[in-house]
C-alpha cells in the first residue's frame, strides 16, 4: 500500500497532468474494457437508413423483415432489425413520454395518437425469430431535425415537444424503449449535442432550444471529450439497469469524434469510428480505415464500427460485385458489425450470395474476436491477416486502386514457419491452392481475395500478442494530448470539392499498434528491427486476457524512433494484479531487455511502461507461450 502511495506521488510530481494519472496505470487485475451485453460476436442485421431515411412506415420495415427471414438471412444469423432516425411523432407533455408516428406505424396506437406503443411491432419481430433495434440522440434534437431530410417526416408541435432525444430524459426514454416497448437495441447518435449552438442555424428563430455544443466539429480540443464520454457511459448505465441479463446492444454513434476511437471500447457494445458512409469506393476506404488500422480497441464485447453496410447500392450494386464483394469481405475480416443497409425485399442473385457466404461471416463471427491486423499496407494494396479461434487463420488480400496488382503473399506475413507447407481456401471460389515461402496473386482492380489458411504457426507453442488482439486490451495508451489519425483515406467531402479539401477529422494517432509504433514506423529497439509486437507510448497499460499460457516473454525497451529521448522507461509485468516482473530503466538506444516472466494459473496479466516523460516502446515479439 505504502509503496503505491509513494509511486503515485512520484509519477504526479514528475509528470504533471498531462501525462496518465496513476489510477489509470495502476493494474486492476480485471479486463476493463465494455462487457456488458450481446455483443461476444459483432452484431449482424438491417438498419433501415440507408434505404429509407426517415421515410419508415410499419409496412416497410415487416416486408424487410419478412424477407430477412425468407431470403435465409436470419438464419445466417442477420438478427436486429434497427428502425433508425424518424419513428418519432412527439414528446409528449407534461410528461414527457415518447410518442409514436402512428400515421406510419398503425400497430403503435394503443391507446390513440397519444397513448402509441411499439409493443405490437417489436411483438411480431420477435414472433419471427428477430431482434428489435430503436434509436435516438444524446441532445435535445436529432440529426434529421439538424439536417432536415427531403421528405420532411419530422416530430411536429411545440419546442418542447419536439425535443425528442435523450438529454434530460436518459432513464425514462431507456426504460420506455427497453423494458416497456421491448427493443434489443438502442443506437444514439450525437448531432443533438453538437448542431444545436447558440446563433446556428436551427436554434436561430427560437425552432429549436439552444444546447452548447460538447462536439465542435472535428476539433478535438473544443470538444469536451469528457463530457460526451460521460452522457454516453449514463445512457450504458441505464440500459444496463433495464436489461440486467444483459441482452441488448448499445450503439455508439459519435461518428469519430471526441476521440472516441480510443474509449468508446469501455462504454457501448459497437462505436462508430466515422462519419456515414456512402455508396461510393472512396468514401468505403475512408470509413475502413477508421475502423481497421484500430485492432487493438476491438474486442469480444465491443467493436469498432465503420458503419452499416452499402451493398446493394451504388459503387456495390448488381453491376459492381466485385466492389461489393471487397467492402463486404473487408467489413467481415476487422470484426465490423455486419448491419446490411440496402432493400432485402429487392435482394437477389448474386448480391445475396455476397452477404450471405456463410464461410465469410464465419469469419466475422469468430468466437475468439480478433479483429485482422495489418501485415503489409500501402495506398493501393493492403494484407490483413485474422486468427481464428482453433489457431488458424484468414487472410485478405485488399486492391484498393483503380489497376490490376500482382501480389506477393509470404509466410512472413501470415507469421507461419518460414518451412511451413501452407493451404489457402479462397472463400468466394471453395478451391484450394499450395505453396511454401511465397505465392503471387493476380487481383483485378478493387478486388479482394479471402483465403482460410492452414500452415504452422511461426511461434508453434504459443501466440505473439499481436496476432490475438481480441485479447489485449489498451486500458491507458499513453496518449496524453489527442491528435487527429493521418492514415484514414482522404474522400472527396460531401459537399463536392468546394473548399480546401478533406483533413484528418478522428482523434487516435499515436494510439497502440500491433507490429508497428503508435506513428506507424517499424518497431526496432537498440538497433533491432521488429516485425512482431506492441508499439505503445510510456504511462500506458494493457490488459491481457491468457487462456492457459505459462509464460509471457518480450523483448523491451525505448523504440529508436521515440521524438522524445530525455527518459527512461520501466517496464512491469502484472499477474492478476500482483507485480511478477519490473525493468530496471531503460534508456533511449539501450538494448532491448528480453523478458520470461511465469504466468501459470494467471487470468489478466498487465503490462505496463512508466517514464517521466511521453516515449515510444515496444513490447517486442510479446507472446504467450504454453
Ligand atoms: C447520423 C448517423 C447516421 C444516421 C443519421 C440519421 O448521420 O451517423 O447513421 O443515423 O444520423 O439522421
Amino acid at each position: 500500500m505504502a509503496k503505491s502511495a509513494v509511486a503515485l506521488l512520484g509519477l504526479m510530481l514528475c509528470c504533471g497532468t498531462a501525462l496518465a494519472g496513476p489510477s489509470q496505470l495502476t493494474p486492476s487485475g480485471q479486463w476493463t474494457a465494455y462487457q456488458h451485453g450481446a455483443a461476444a460476436t459483432p452484431p449482424m442485421g438491417w438498419s433501415s437508413w440507408n434505404t429509407f431515411a426517415t421515410n419508415i412506415s410499419e409496412d416497410r420495415i415487416l416486408g424487410v423483415a419478412d424477407a430477412v427471414v425468407k431470403t435465409g438471412l436470419a438464419a445466417k444469423g442477420y438478427r436486429y432489425i434497427n428502425l433508425d432516425d424518424g419513428w418519432w411523432a412527439h414528446r409528449r407533455q407534461p410528461d414527457g413520454r415518447m410518442q409514436i408516428r402512428a400515421d406510419q406505424f398503425p400497430s403503435a396506437a394503443v391507446g390513440g395518437a397519444e397513448e402509441t406503443s411499439f409493443k405490437p411491432f417489436t411483438d411480431k419481430l420477435h414472433k419471427m425469430g428477430l431482434k428489435a433495434g430503436i434509436y435516438s440522440d444524446l441532445g435535445r434534437n436529432s440529426c434529421s431535425q439538424a439536417y432536415p431530410s427531403p421528405d420532411g417526416y419530422l416530430p411536429k408541435g411545440s419546442v418542447e415537444e419536439r425535443e425528442i432525444a435523450l438529454y434530460g430524459h436518459i432513464k425514462q426514454d431507456v426504460t420506455l424503449y427497453f423494458k416497456t416497448w421491448g427493443f434489443d437495441f438502442l443506437k444514439v447518435d450525437a448531432c443533438g449535442i453538437r448542431d444545436y449552438a447558440p446563433g446556428s442555424e436551427r436554434t436561430k428563430e427560437g425552432r429549436y432550444r439552444v444546447l452548447d455544443p460538447l462536439i465542435y466539429g472535428w476539433n478535438l480540443n473544443n470538444t469536451n471529450i469528457a463530457g460526451v464520454r460521460d452522457l454516453y457511459h449514463q445512457v450504458a448505465e441505464a440500459i444496463e439497469t433495464a436489461r440486467p441479463n444483459d441482452d441488448f446492444i448499445f450503439s455508439v454513434c459519435s461518428w469519430g469524434s471526441s476521440d472516441v476511437r480510443s474509449w468508446g471500447k469501455n462504454v457501448g457494445n459497437i462505436s462508430r469510428t466515422s462519419d456515414d458512409l456512402g455508396p461510393n469506393w472512396s468514401r468505403m476506404l475512408h470509413n475502413f480505415d477508421s475502423s481497421a488500422r484500430r485492432p487493438l480497441y476491438g474486442h469480444p464485447g465491443g467493436w469498432n464500427d465503420p458503419d452499416m453496410l452499402y451493398v446493394g447500392y451504388g459503387d456495390f450494386d448488381a453491376q459492381h460485385l466485385t466492389e461489393a464483394k471487397s467492402h463486404f469481405a473487408m467489413w467481415a475480416i476487422i470484426n465490423a458489425p455486419l448491419i446490411l443497409g440496402n432493400d432485402i425485399r429487392a435482394m437477389q442473385g448474386p448480391l445475396l450470395d455476397i452477404v450471405g457466404n456463410s464461410d465469410v461471416i464465419a469469419l466475422n463471427q469468430d468466437k475468439a474476436g480478433n479483429q485482422a491486423t495489418i501485415a503489409f499496407d500501402a495506398e493501393d494494396v493492403q494484407i490483413f491477416v485474422k486468427t481464428l479461434a482453433n489457431g488458424k487463420k484468414a487472410v485478405a488480400v485488399f486492391n484498393r486502386g483503380q489497376g490490376a496488382m500482382d501480389v506477393d503473399l509470404t509466410a512472413e506475413h501470415l507469421k507461419l514457419a518460414a518451412d511451413s507447407d501452407i493451404t489457402l481456401t479462397d472463400l468466394w471460389t471453395k478451391q484450394q491452392s499450395h505453396f511454401r515461402k511465397e505465392t503471387k496473386l493476380a487481383l483485378a482492380s478493387r478486388e479482394t481475395k479471402i483465403f482460410l489458411v492452414d500452415g504452422k504457426r511461426r511461434l508453434e507453442g504459443g501466440f505473439y500478442l499481436s496476432e490475438i488482439p481480441g485479447r489485449v486490451n489498451p486500458a491507458e495508451d499513453g496518449v496524453t494530448v489527442p491528435m487527429h489519425d493521418p492514415l484514414v483515406h482522404r474522400h472527396q467531402a460531401w459537399i463536392g470539392t468546394h473548399g480546401t479539401g478533406a483533413h484528418p477529422q478522428y482523434g487516435g494517432w499515436g494510439g497502440a499498434q500491433v507490429d508497428q509504433t503508435p506513428y506507424g514506423q517499424t518497431i526496432a529497439l537498440g538497433g533491432k528491427p521488429y516485425d512482431t509486437g506492441i508499439g505503445i507510448l510510456s504511462n500506458s497499460r494493457l490488459e491481457v486476457k491468457n487462456a492457459g499460457a505459462k509464460l509471457f516473454t518480450a523483448e523491451v525497451g525505448v523504440d529508436d524512433s521515440t521524438p522524445d529521448k530525455s527518459a527512461p522507461v520501466i517496464f512491469s509485468v502484472y499477474g492478476d494484479g500482483k507485480l511478477l516482473y519490473k525493468t530496471a530503466p531503460k534508456a533511449f538506444g539501450e538494448k532491448p531487455e528480453s523478458l520470461n516472466v511465469k504466468v501459470k494459473g494467471v487470468k489478466i496479466i498487465e503490462l505496463v511502461a512508466t517514464s517521466t516523460a511521453s516515449v515510444v516502446t515496444a513490447w517486442g515479439n510479446a507472446a504467450l507461450v504454453e
